[in-house]
Order: C-alpha cells, then sequence, then structure tokens
C-alpha cells in the first residue's frame, strides 16, 4: 500500500457550526437530566481536553514530523480557564453527564489541575451523587502528583502504555521515555487508590502486537484492567493505515490460546470496550485473575450507544471523536449568556447530534485536498 500524504493544513477549525448563541436564543430547553440526541442517545459522559500539548509523541496521536517546535500549539489566552470549565461541566452534569474524564494532549502538563478537579468533584449529578471522576494519562508525571490527585478529589486513572518492552515502548513514544518510568506511576496510582485503573495500550501491527502477550501475563491478577485498543484513523496525521489495525478478535485468540477467557456482560450502557475475564480452574472467570478489555472502534463500531460529548482546550464542543466541526461554547461563556442560556444551547446541539463516524467509516466526503479534515485527537481529547 502506499503511503499517504500527510496535510499540512489547520486541523482545528473546520467548517463553523450554527453559532451557539443562536442556538440558545431560539426556544430554551431547560435541563432535565433526560436529553437525547436524533438516534435517542442519552448524554452521559464528557471528556474536557485541558492541554493540547504532550511530553509524548506516540506516532499513532502526535507524530514529531508535524508536532515539532514549530507546531502552532493553542496560546494560553485561548485555554479554557478552570473557573470556565466548571461552570460548563455544570450544565453538562443538569443534563444528565455522570462521569467526566480530564484528558489532553497529556492532562498533567497543566499547571495547578489539582485545583480543577477540586472544583469538578464538587459538583453533584441529577441524582445528587459524586460524579465517576477519572483521567487518562500517559503516566510519565504520575509518580510526582499521585497523591494529589488524590486528595483533590480524583476517584481513579487510566493509564496509557503500549508495551514492556523498554525498546519497543521508547520507540512508540519517541521521547525515548522508560517503560519503568510509567510502572512507577501505575504504582503510586495504586498505593494512593486511585482505582480502579485501567489501562489502555493502543495495538499497531508490526510495531507492538508482539506485546499484547506479555502486557496480559503482567496485569493479570493485579487488579489492573488492560485494554487493548484498536489503532484508529483519528486526526489527519498518523498516516493510518488499515493493514496496520490488528483487529480485537485477533488479540482475543492470541490470548485465549494462552490464557484462557470467557467473555463478560457490558457493566454500564454505552461501555467502549467488550470485556473478558481469565477463567479460573474450575473453568469459570476468577475474579482474583480480573478481566481484560478490547475496544473495537475499527472493526465494530460501537457508536449506536454513543454518549460521549468532547469539550476541547478552547471551549469547542465535538459531539464525535471524527468530527470536523465544533461548536463555539467559548464564545457563549465569554459573552452575555448566563447558565440557563448555557444550558439551553448545549442542549440544541446535542438534540440535533446525529455522528456515528465509525459505523459510516469510509463514506465521508474528502476536502479538496483529497483529505478528511478531521481534529486530531490531541486536540480534543482521547
Ligand atoms: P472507562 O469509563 O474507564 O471504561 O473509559 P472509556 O473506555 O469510556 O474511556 P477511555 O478514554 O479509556 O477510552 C479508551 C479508548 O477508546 C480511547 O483512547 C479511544 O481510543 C477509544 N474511544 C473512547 N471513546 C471513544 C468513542 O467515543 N469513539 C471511538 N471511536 N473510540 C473511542
Ligand atoms: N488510535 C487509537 N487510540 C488512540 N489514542 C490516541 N490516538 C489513537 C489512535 N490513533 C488514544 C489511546 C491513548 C489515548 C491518550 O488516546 O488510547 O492511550
Ligand atoms: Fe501524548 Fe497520549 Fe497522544 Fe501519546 S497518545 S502523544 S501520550 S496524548
Ligand atoms: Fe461516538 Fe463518534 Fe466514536 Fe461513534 S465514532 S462511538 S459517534 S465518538
Amino acid at each position: 500500500m502506499s503511503e499517504r500524504v500527510i496535510p499540512l493544513i489547520e486541523q482545528r477549525l473546520g467548517p463553523l457550526a450554527p453559532p451557539p448563541a443562536a442556538l440558545a436564543a431560539t426556544s430554551r430547553i431547560v435541563p432535565n437530566g433526560l436529553l437525547a440526541d436524533t438516534l435517542g442517545r442519552p448524554l452521559t459522559d464528557l471528556r474536557i481536553s485541558v492541554t493540547d500539548r504532550c511530553n509524548f509523541r506516540c506516532s499513532y496521536c502526535m507524530p514529531k514530523e508535524i508536532f515539532d517546535k514549530d507546531y502552532p500549539y493553542l496560546p494560553h489566552a485561548s485555554l479554557l480557564t478552570f473557573e470556565e470549565i466548571t461552570r460548563v461541566a455544570k450544565q453538562f452534569v443538569a443534563h444528565g453527564v455522570r462521569k467526566i474524564r480530564l484528558t489532553g494532549g497529556e492532562p498533567l502538563l497543566r499547571k495547578n489541575l489539582e485545583i480543577l478537579i477540586e472544583q469538578l468533584a464538587a459538583l453533584r449529578t441529577v441524582d445528587g451523587l459524586p460524579l465517576d471522576l477519572t483521567l487518562t494519562t500517559n503516566g510519565a508525571l504520575l509518580a510526582r502528583k499521585a497523591r494529589a490527585l488524590k486528595d483533590a478529589g480524583l476517584q481513579r486513572v487510566t493509564v496509557s502504555l503500549d508495551g514492556l518492552d523498554d525498546a519497543v515502548f521508547r520507540q512508540m513514544n519517541d521521547v525515548d521515555f522508560p517503560v519503568a518510568g510509567v510502572l512507577e506511576g501505575i504504582a503510586a496510582a495504586q498505593s494512593v487508590g486511585l482505582g480502579p485503573i485501567k489501562v489502555n495500550m493502543v495495538v499497531k501491527r508490526g510495531t507492538n502486537d508482539q506485546q499484547i502477550l506479555p502486557m496480559a501475563r503482567h496485569f493479570r491478577g493485579s487488579g489492573i484492567t488492560l485494554r487493548f485498543i484498536e489503532y484508529m484513523d483519528v486526526g489527519a496525521t498518523n498516516g493510518w493505515r488499515m493493514d496496520e489495525v490488528l483487529p480485537s478478535a485477533e488479540v482475543i485468540q492470541r490470548l485465549h490460546a494462552e490464557l484462557p477467557l470467557i467473555q463478560l456482560s457490558p457493566s454500564v450502557a454505552g461501555e467502549t470496550a467488550e470485556r473478558w475475564g481469565y477463567l479460573g480452574a474450575d473453568g469459570r472467570h476468577d475474579p482474583e485473575l480480573g478481566e481484560i478489555g478490547v475496544i473495537s472502534s475499527v472493526t465494530q463500531a460501537f457508536c449506536r450507544d454513543c454518549n460521549r460529548a468532547r469539550l476541547s482546550t478552547e471551549g469547542q464542543l465535538y459531539l464525535c471523536l471524527f468530527a470536523t466541526q465544533g461548536h463555539d461554547l467559548r464564545s457563549l461563556i465569554r459573552g452575555q449568556a448566563d447558565d440557563a442560556a448555557l444550558a439551553s444551547a448545549i442542549g440544541h446541539i446535542w438534540q440535533a447530534r446525529a455522528d456515528r463516524y465509525s459505523e459510516l467509516r469510509g463514506s465521508q466526503p474528502a476536502d479538496a485536498a483529497g483529505q478528511v479534515r478531521r481534529v486530531e485527537m490531541s486536540y480534543i481529547g482521547g
């Protein structure tokens, strides 16, 4: 297969969506926690990107050639402040959001993140419960920050780790960061009780697929759930090729041959991962050995139950990981809109949502350069 041309175009802002201010001014939607989109999907999960920067350069996410010293990262004034993030998050929670995940880039690079966590931890769901408040990190700064994150009210973390072999991992993060540093971070998170911990491994055939078994062996019985993620065609800079995707079915096959597994039922509706439990000597799932997950966004789309909204670092609301345009909430937040108007705009935007990119993969229109203008995952968050 021929190499893809990497386009040098501004990825962040596609064509403009209808201005939220206009939506806010139309009939008022008062949040009641029961919002649904055009496919009947509720809004229960909000992912907030707190920085577009990262200290890693994973080739599938922020390839060095593009994300170099000249890359136009967002200027500080563009970023939502913690107060702005909390204000908008509160409106999402009023609409039914129960889980908030902080992402990036690498969220632990955002200064004083604990202050934001404290503010978000004080929010209550429509049922009066604390949020499921979590964070995705590459783990590099986790050993140093785990205690402060826990004290601020973070409940759990998900750590990205693409292999246990040091050479393979250093090559994948492309900044020569050692596996041991991430394992230290995971251990620190475990010791302060930031759990249940999940570890996410993006699998690229021919790059780290030989790490599937060692990773499974390492985390089996540790209380940590390892999840294998199909390499996705997110963004427009990672040079994605289908022949580098290792289907989850093959992951399960390879593991099952060595470490027998049984499929488990989903724990909540709209879950990204399919769960598989390790079998014990009696031929049943042994909870002591734990479970793994597979996230099959390429071979088995899970858009039907997709309940996730994404807020970019600068306050653009994206309704799909593969969206080509965002909705500018920052202009509302920094404009005249009061909380009721903000909540109403969010309600209108979600009600009009029809995104289901992974189910339609391949039938998306390309732009004039022959490329689909999608936002980068480092900008809207995984
Ligand atoms: P838990 O609540 O811990 O189960 O988290 P989660 O699985 O909802 O979120 P996480 O960020 O850990 O997701 C893991 C990976 O799944 C992401 O890094 C993405 O690669 C992929 N993923 C998550 N959400 C979506 C989605 O809405 N669409 C697609 N196509 N992939 C997703
Ligand atoms: N395919 C799949 N997952 C990706 N991530 C980033 N880029 C990709 C991609 N191309 C996810 C990984 C990583 C998280 C930060 O983002 O899960 O752990
Ligand atoms: Fe950074 Fe995560 Fe992207 Fe790797 S996958 S470059 S760690 S944001
Ligand atoms: Fe949701 Fe879009 Fe992912 Fe489908 S492709 S699951 S709609 S984020």
